[in-house]
């Protein structure tokens, strides 16, 4: 691997192997989302604690401090919204100049396997590695569901993850399951890192799918709404921090939870 290439890695995978990213992307198809709706304000808070942040480059432009900010995960695949037909017929939407001049660490795409437009996703990753390698920046592919959050299963999961792995994806993105999250994991022989999806119902759930996916081999999360739509943004990331970088327990996060919460941490 050359110099430039492990260098953004490792401005991304903190030393201890383990990394947080927090993506304030979901604009780009779903317009002002709650909570997000002033991105630049929604992350200021958060960002100490975030290794990396997600983001287009239209957010990133308008909404980020550029003399003050975290690593860049640059999205560059869009062309799609949610009052569209198709989630999954997106494109590239960004340029690899673009990504070089906004200083990204990384750029992220979606893939949508099983989907109407896999073989376009697909061939849009690998073209994006082609030429992304050239210049040492490496590409987390996000592997996409769209509105079917029932797709979050162990065999599907494997299977996206090892075909992003395959197209030459430095780093994957991914769901957690419950059942055999440990298998998608195993089959994919790069860095795996989860999403959380829409926002849960306690923050208690939040903690133990994350300490459970990080138990079962991924390496730390890209997690948004269950963070800065809660009412507690900071005390969330402190907590799923201290599970990442600290080895916190669920319940050990959840203490620290409330104590942040009450002021007391
Ligand atoms: C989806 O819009 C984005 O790719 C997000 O970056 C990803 O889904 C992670 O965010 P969340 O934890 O909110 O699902």
């Amino acid at each position: 691997m050359d110099w430039g290439m492990r260098n953004r890695l490792s401005q991304l995978i903190q030393r201890d192997g383990r990394a947080l990213f927090l993506p304030i992307d979901h604009g780009y198809f779903q317009g002002p989302t709650h909570k997000l709706e002033k991105p630049g304000e929604t992350v200021k808070p958060l960002l100490p604690y975030a290794d990396a942040i997600m983001l287009t480059r239209g957010v990133l432009r308008n909404c980020i401090d550029p003399t003050n900010t975290k690593p860049i995960i640059l999205r560059v695949s869009g062309g799609t919204s949610m009052v569209g037909e198709d989630l999954s017929n997106e494109g590239i939407t960004t340029s690899v100049k673009e990504a070089i001049r906004l200083n990204a660490s990384a750029v992220s795409m979606s893939i949508f396997i099983g989907s109407r437009h896999e073989h376009q996703t697909l061939i849009n990753l690998a073209r994006l590695v082609d030429e992304c390698e050239e210049y040492g920046i490496p590409v987390m592919a996000v592997t996409a569901v769209g509105r079917e959050l029932e797709k979050r299963e162990a065999r599907y999961l494997a299977l996206c993850c090892r075909i992003a792995a395959e197209l030459g994806a430095r780093v994957v993105k991914t769901y957690y399951c419950r059942e055999g999250f440990e298998k998608v994991v195993e089959g994919c022989p790069v860095p795996v890192v989860i999403a959380g999806g829409p926002k849960v119902e306690s923050e208690m759930e939040v903690f133990e799918f994350v300490h459970a996916a990080i138990e079962k081999g991924a390496i730390g999360v890209n997690l948004g709404r269950n963070v800065w739509q809660s009412d507690y943004p900071v005390a969330m990331i402190r907590s799923i921090r201290a599970i990442i970088h600290e080895n916190y327990t669920a319940k050990e996060a959840h203490d620290l939870f409330v104590q942040i919460k009450e002021g007391k941490a």
